[in-house]
């Protein structure tokens, strides 16, 4: 819970360069965009000894092809990573060797993903009305143009998430032996990174989730409790995390229809 205490202390330091930024006029025009990257999942089953976010994707590690997407949409003005201890100078080694340069922070990860967010976001400096995304470093595979509409969408509704509708029926079921409910399929959606938020909006909720003692698996439930609905962004089925075995060979193919369709 530490990263979430300190959440609000290191926002209201980031009311300090507000004051400087304000006499910017090109900072007037534009808010900044921030883009915090957790890659601090201990996830060690897939790779044996390696971290998932370091296993390699053809020649790349995962977390690369990751902040590659980010580095290269125009949109996006800097980027923080949360990774495990122990990796932060293999991280820093990573950052310098594909001159990822958007890249302004490798810090400590906290126990939970929303910790290791946490961590990051108190240290992040940025104005009240910045934009700040949120990407799971294993999610290599969302194109700069979907970073974009999602960014758009967040300057207009302050929250902005990307998903995809579910291919198959989805039923519900509470013991796990027999189907009680069909869901309806057309109000379900599978929801993905990157989430984007106005900065002031998204501190508000970190904090609240800290009053509250509450963890969520994504930053926009936390939004959700302080009464912000996310507007939906239309994703793509490639923008898959990977977890498991099959995932990582799926994510072998996708690479190479993007590297056949000239998308990397
Ligand atoms: O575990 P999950 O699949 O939700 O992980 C999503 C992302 O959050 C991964 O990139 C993982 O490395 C990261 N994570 C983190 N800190 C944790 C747990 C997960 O940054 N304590």
């Amino acid at each position: 819970m530490k990263g979430l205490l300190s959440a609000g202390a290191d926002f209201r330091r980031a009311g300090r360069p507000w004051i400087r930024h304000r006499l910017s006029p090109m900072s007037r025009i534009r808010p900044k965009v921030f883009v915090i990257v957790p890659a601090a999942g201990s996830g060690e089953r897939l790779g044996g000894q390696v971290k998932k976010q370091f296993l390699l994707l053809r020649e790349k590690p995962i977390i690369v092809h990751t902040l590659q997407r980010f580095e290269h949409c125009s949109d996006v003005d800097e980027i923080a990573i949360a990774v495990p201890e122990q990796s932060i100078a293999e991280m820093e080694s990573l950052v310098s060797h594909y001159r990822l340069h958007k890249v302004s922070l490798v810090t400590v990860g906290g126990v939970h993903r929303q910790d290791s967010v946490a961590n990051v976001l108190r240290k992040f400096v940025f104005r009240p009305s910045d934009i700040v995304l949120v990407h799971d470093g294993v999610r290599p595979f969302v194109e700069p143009k979907r970073i974009s509409q999602v960014i758009r969408a967040c300057k207009e509704h302050d929250a902005a998430v990307l998903g995809v509708q579910p291919k198959d029926t989805i039923r519900r079921s509470r013991g796990g032996e027999f189907f009680e409910e069909t869901l309806d399929r057309n109000a379900l959606w599978q929801v993905q990174t990157p989430q984007a938020f106005k900065a002031s909006l998204l501190v508000k909720a970190f904090k609240n989730a800290k009053r509250h003692r509450m963890y969520a698996t994504d930053e926009a439930a936390l939004v959700e409790r302080v009464g912000v609905n996310a507007k939906i962004v239309e994703g793509s089925y490639d923008n898959i995390k990977i977890t498991t075995q099959e995932d990582l060979e799926l994510g072998r193919l996708i690479l190479e229809r993007w590297r056949t369709k000239g998308l990397l």
